[in-house]
């Protein structure tokens, strides 16, 4: 490891008044830089970083800015290329691409209509990385340099994925929630709740054809009559990526822009307690009369992050479902899937065991609301995991074994919950 860099991460340590004993949290920091390190790649003059070298060696959207929030801990300037290189692959329309091939390979070879990127999105978290970006570095030629994509790519989720201005968001694809077969989707793919990968990925593949060949890309008047989800956790990272991109265009001295954004935060809000709130959560939806998809997944506890439920309802939440054994309060936390779900299986693709990222919005979103307890539980059982079963993507909820791809990124989110929780006990 690069020895300004080890300095870096044993001043961290030093000045860190957490409750990890200092060891612990050595190790932690260092394995986690060791492969974001490991998996950083240069191509075509872009620096971006592959979530796990065997099954994911591309960039990906979500993936990177996750990244680029770890990073910014300790090396701001690589963060911020981890956003320049997603940005630069921008689509005409403003979609930033959930993939980016910047090397042929083997692995995802999916025809998604064009050669060296997909044609779908992911949770738009750049606004809040951005903005991250800029409390650490102070740099405002980064935000000047990102606002004019930044504001392209959330007016485009703002005008195509809401053509009847409903201030809901809509997905046209279960991967753009970054939730690829997650059992919220089964029932607007027609599928029940037990069912193979194998056909699973088929009906996503239909969507992508239909996408590339019969709607030529136009989501909101082609690919709405497929596939039209209104996701909470999609829904709940806008609202909280519009509140950073209008404090970013406060900044810049864009104030009208600002004013717009954060009213369009609000507008999300207010409608998504409208159309989706019942017995007290959130449910995400389908079609143009959204349907609620009453599935227990930990899509219930996303509105959180964005402090989208009241005080009241998030303690009722957090008693009620947090805490309850038959659902998410397993031996490891948080399981994607409620276990008393028929979907669930500790060992399937989004469909029960425990990934980082989920953790990383929890914990924010606990944060959030004053739930210090469970954020340290939560932070404590997910340094764990790391600790026993090592960079996995994804972590058997009820014994903790990893499974699916390896050397795989998203773990290194535990670094910035270690690093802004100064306050836990
Ligand atoms: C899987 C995940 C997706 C992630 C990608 C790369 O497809 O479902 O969220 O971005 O892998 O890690």
């Amino acid at each position: 490891m690069d020895v300004a860099l080890e300095q870096i991460t044993r001043e961290i340590v030093k000045s860190h008044q957490g409750f990890l004993a200092q060891s612990r949290l050595l190790r932690v920091l260092t394995s986690s830089h060791q492969l974001l390190l490991k998996n950083r790649r240069i191509s075509h003059g872009f620096q971006y970083t592959v979530p796990s070298p065997k099954s994911y060696p591309y960039q990906w959207l979500w993936d990177s800015v996750f990244h680029a929030i770890v990073l910014s801990h300790w090396e701001v300037e690589a963060a911020k290329k981890e956003l320049l290189s997603l940005i630069s692959k921008q689509l005409d329309n403003g979609l930033i691409p959930h993939m980016i091939y910047w090397e042929k390979g083997e692995a995802v070879n999916i025809n998604w209509g064009r050669k060296d990127t997909s044609t779908i999105t992911q949770p738009p978290m750049l606004a809040y990385a951005s903005w991250q970006i800029y409390q650490k570095s102070k740099d405002l030629n980064f935000l000047t340099q990102t606002y004019p994509a930044l504001t392209k790519y959330y007016l485009y989720l703002l005008t195509q994925r809401d053509p009847r201005g409903n201030h809901l968001i809509g997905i046209i694809n279960p991967d753009e929630s970054g939730e690829d077969d997650s059992p919220r989707f089964d029932i607007p793919l027609r599928l029940p709740p037990q069912h193979t990968p194998e056909k699973n990925f088929q009906r996503r593949l239909k969507l992508v054809d239909k996408n590339r060949s019969l709607c030529q890309f136009d989501a909101p008047f082609c690919m709405k009559n497929f596939f039209w989800v209104k996701d909470v956790p999609f829904n709940a990272i806008m609202v909280e990526n519009l509140r950073s991109l209008s404090l970013i265009a406060t900044l810049l001295g864009y104030k009208a822009d600002a004013a717009y954004f954060a009213q369009q935060a609000l507008l999300i809000k207010d409608a998504m307690r409208e159309l989706m709130l019942e017995d007290g959560l959130l449910w995400s939806t389908y079609g143009q009369y959204y349907k609620k998809i009453k599935i227990f997944t930990w899509a219930i506890f996303a509105p959180l992050f964005a402090k989208i439920y009241t005080a009241f309802e998030a303690k009722e939440l957090i008693q009620k479902y947090f805490y309850d054994k038959d659902k998410f309060y397993l031996p490891f936390i948080v399981p994607t899937v409620a276990r008393d779900e028929p979907s669930f299986n500790p060992a399937g693709f989004w469909r029960g065991p425990v990934w980082m990222a989920v953790n990383w919005f929890i914990f924010k979103g606990l944060l959030n609301y004053g739930f210090q307890k469970e954020a340290l539980e939560l932070l404590l059982s997910s340094c764990k995991l790391i600790e026993q079963s090592g960079f996995r993507e994804q972590y058997n909820p009820l014994t903790g074994e990893g499974g699916g791809a390896r050397e795989f990124t998203w773990g290194t989110l535990v670094v910035d919950m270690l690093l802004s929780s100064t306050d836990l006990r």
